[in-house]
């Protein structure tokens, strides 16, 4: 069959975790506490007042969810490591038993012939470096490639290695919005830790070089902005929210500047030292990941800060839990243009999924959930059509392998491939874990059956 070909030799089909999400233990064998467990333990910040102190208990079960990856035919799994079980205090001494879960979980991966792909962070900083200004403070960047550093070293057996998990949500949702740890609500704060990000992105690329030639990379997530009209006003909206999502990263960590909208956008809030500073924020990297699940519609609207663009629902869409619009054709739009804008560098995507209404205990030992199989079916065939068109797309991740705590949502939303029952931590395999799983095996041939 034609399309066997499509996907080629080596594609790595994996699923994605985070730490927080999943790990539970949160505070075991010397781990120190991150902005997570403080965030999530101030009531009124997390869904039901849920928190990570169990969650998927994954700590304590990790031999067992790799067997499952195992079953499922996977060959690469991404996960993120938990700043503070390295480095408790965010700086100082490395913590010899939280960095020995992460050597474990990376060996048990290897004899599972399963590729182990780690973030190193994924949105957990150490509280103690939260109360030295966290991501505000300058020195972030010289901290974080300290801890990299440390990591990349300890564990050579990883694959790929990711800075940053998408530094957009961290800003946005984190600093201006104050929806996500640590619930800054600043213009002022969310510029500031988007620089500050991206200097620690550079600064652990650079000092983690000698240590991990060929595997150095960032996550970023991205969404084709499409006017709600053809106004000029509307069409003026999505340029500025695209350079608010996807250019503020992209242009300074490939291009060496910032967007010039961003100036506008954050207005006082914008130092003109970013930009004199952007050509440093410029690295090579080897690898860039790409975390995709909608678009957005949007049209001028003054009042929706800090962009002036304000997202329509697309009533003839079918929607996610999340509110998230199902458009498959985005996934191939994005990486396209990721290619034709920045580089040849070659692209993974990272995340794709979709939460939709699971039920909390398997009935019959059974999950069907079709909406799931049809979204990873669609999607992944934008992948199959990127790669005939020559997009250097050597990876595609699942999100997620399991339910978890999907941050200030709490459990309330389900992304896994597997289900998890909370109260028991059974874990039953969903319809569209099987269906991942004959793709895998299939090399993506069972997409076209
Ligand atoms: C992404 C995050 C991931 C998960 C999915 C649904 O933004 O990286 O942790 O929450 O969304």
């Amino acid at each position: 069959m034609a399309q066997e070909s499509r996907f080629p030799a080596g594609f790595l089909w994996g699923a994605a975790t985070s730490a927080y999400q999943i790990e539970g233990s949160p505070l075991a064998d010397g781990t120190g506490a991150s902005i997570w467990h403080r965030f999530a333990h101030t009531p009124g910040m997390v869904r039901d007042g849920d928190t990570g102190d169990v969650a998927c208990d994954h700590y304590r079960r990790m031999p067992e969810d790799v067997a499952l990856m195992r079953e499922l035919g996977l060959n690469a799994y991404r996960f993120s490591i938990a700043w503070p079980r390295v480095v408790p205090n965010g700086t100082g001494p490395v913590n010899e038993r939280g960095l020995d879960f992460y050597r474990r979980l990376v060996d048990e991966l290897r004899k599972a012939g399963i590729a182990p792909v780690a973030t190193l962070y994924h949105w957990d900083l150490p509280a103690a470096l939260d109360d030295r200004g966290g991501w505000l403070n300058p020195d972030v960047a010289g901290w974080f490639a300290d801890y990299a550093v440390a990591c990349v070293r300890a564990l050579d057996g990883v694959e790929l290695w990711a800075t940053l998990n998408e530094p957009w949500v961290v800003a946005d949702g984190g600093y201006l919005h104050g929806v996500l740890a640590p619930g800054h609500r600043s213009a002022f704060a969310a510029a500031a830790a988007a620089h500050n990000l991206l200097r620690a992105h550079a600064a652990a690329v650079d000092a983690c070089r000698p240590f991990a030639a060929g595997k150095l990379g960032l996550v970023v997530n991205l969404a084709p902005k499409h006017p709600a009209s053809e106004s000029a006003d509307d069409r003026a909206a999505a340029v500025r929210d695209d350079a608010y999502m996807n250019r503020h990263y992209l242009d300074p960590a490939l291009l060496g500047a910032y967007p010039p909208e961003l100036a506008a956008i954050y207005g006082e809030a914008w130092s003109e030292r970013y930009d004199e500073d952007a050509a440093q924020l410029r690295t090579p990297i080897d690898w860039l990941g790409v975390n995709y699940y909608t678009r957005n519609v949007v049209r001028h609207d003054t009042a929706a800060w800090p962009t002036g663009a304000a997202a329509v629902r697309q009533r003839q869409s079918a929607h996610m839990e999340t509110n998230w619009e199902v458009y498959p054709t985005g996934l191939a739009e994005i990486l396209r243009w990721v290619r034709q804008r920045y580089c040849e560098v070659p692209l993974y995507v990272t995340e794709n999924g979709a939460a939709f209404y699971d039920p909390p205990v398997a009935a019959d030992g059974r999950i069907d959930d079709p909406l799931r199989v049809s979204y990873l079916r669609d999607h992944l065939r934008a992948v199959a059509d990127c790669l005939a068109d020559g997009v250097d797309v050597r990876g595609y991740f699942a999100w997620s392998l399991l339910d978890n705590l999907e941050w200030a949502h709490g459990f309330s939303k389900r992304f896994g491939i597997v289900h998890v029952d909370f109260a028991t931590q059974r874990r039953t395999v969903k319809a569209s874990g099987r269906f991942y799983s004959q793709v895998v095996r299939s090399n993506g041939a069972a997409l076209f059956d």
